[in-house]
């Protein structure tokens, strides 16, 4: 296995490069930061971290079952939604021939879930514009296929599936696999009207478990916490195998806070709309090709070695993802930022990709 490689931390660059300020367009992350309520949730729970967590976290999933009108028998949650990947993968895989099939590049941990079970691994590249090639994953699948993910936005590219190709390939799957819809971009990528929205299929019977986290549009990603939907069988399975205390207590206040806090929400879609527009015109405008992104990111074909323009721009002090990790050595995903932020990145970028071409 490959150890996960994350963006570097602007501390490392700031010490390695000498650098005063740096920009870390690199994790997807929220640029505004956690909500206030968030914040003032946490400090008041810390005067209770001497207790163990509430194990069934009851107050978050009552929350979430409120706000997305579902069943809480139906919503699990975890230390991140990279545990709940996990735990799916040692759910359903139980044998070296079990099956699990992803696009490439997709979301890591995907590969992880397969490798740690251990189950066969297939991977299936996207179509020539980013996107999850449906028909060919369904192709891939056999009597042997137990768990297809699907992040949809997709990681790295910010890609979409849309309802009619989804529809069409769940009635194309064998009768027992199931497909993971990762919506960990949700907040950003649900406005399209064609979008799949996991808890629809979920409700109406379908062999699909939605996955979300408070790490992106919610600002949550240090404290830990995701959360998903599934049918109640699998909600049993999950309740029996996790650690009982999954969800620590302060990422449980911290999320049902989150998730009242709408204007925050609200804020943090409207900036990111703002921030990618300016970043997908740049990028355009210098002859690039940026897919078209769902989520907070953007994810750019440089059409040239995409290693050179990442340590220059990290010499300008901004810190972006190289392609070589995706198997996409000529791209880049870059996260939206601030107003600020962006800028930053489109001011080195221009200068970045003015200069002539050095391998
Ligand atoms: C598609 C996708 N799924 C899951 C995750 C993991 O999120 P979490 O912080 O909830 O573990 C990420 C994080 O980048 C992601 O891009």
């Amino acid at each position: 296995m490959e150890p996960y490689s994350p963006g570097k931390p602007i501390s490392e660059v700031q010490r390695e490069l000498g650098l005063g300020r740096v920009v870390k367009l690199a994790s997807n992350e929220n640029p505004l930061g956690p909500s206030p309520a968030a914040i003032a949730a946490v400090r008041a729970a810390a005067e209770e971290m001497h207790l163990y967590p509430d194990a069934s976290a009851y107050a978050l999933r009552k929350a979430i079952s409120e706000r997305f009108d579902m069943p809480m028998e139906t919503i699990f949650v975890g230390n991140g939604s990279d545990e709940l990947i996990h735990m799916l993968g040692l759910l359903f895989l139980d044998s070296p021939n079990d099956e699990m099939i992803v696009g490439d590049p997709s979301f890591v941990r995907y590969d992880a879930a397969a490798q740690l079970a251990p189950a066969k691994l297939i991977k299936v590249p996207l179509d020539a514009n980013y996107r999850h090639d449906l028909p060919a994953m369904a192709r891939a699948a056999s009597e042997h296929t137990k768990l297809i993910f699907i992040a949809n936005p997709n990681n790295p590219t910010g890609t979409i599936v849309r309802r009619g190709d989804f529809d069409r390939f769940l009635a194309d799957l064998p009768p027992q696999a199931t497909v993971v819809l990762d919506e960990a971009y949700f907040e950003f990528a649900s406005e399209d009207p064609e979008y799949p929205v996991s808890i629809d299929y979920v409700r109406a019977g379908k062999p699909v478990i939605g996955l979300r986290t408070f790490s992106k549009t919610y600002g949550l990603a240090g404290i830990r916490i995701g959360y998903g939907f599934a049918s109640a069988e699998i909600f049993d399975a999950f309740n029996r195998a996790r650690e009982p205390f999954n969800a620590n207590a302060l990422a449980q206040a911290a999320a049902i806070a989150a998730l009242g806090d709408v204007d925050h929400i609200t804020a943090t879609v409207e900036n990111n709309r703002r921030g990618m527009a300016r970043m997908v015109e740049a990028l355009t405008r210098l002859g690039s090709t940026p897919c078209e992104s769902h989520g907070n990111f953007v994810f750019a074909d440089l059409h040239r070695p995409a290693q050179p323009v990442f340590r220059a721009l990290l010499e300008r002090g901004v810190i972006v993802r190289s392609g070589e990790v995706f198997g996409t050595p000529t791209c880049i995903r870059v996260s939206v930022g601030t107003d600020d932020e962006v800028e930053a990145f489109v001011e080195a970028i221009e200068a970045v990709l003015k200069e002539p071409v050095t391998l």
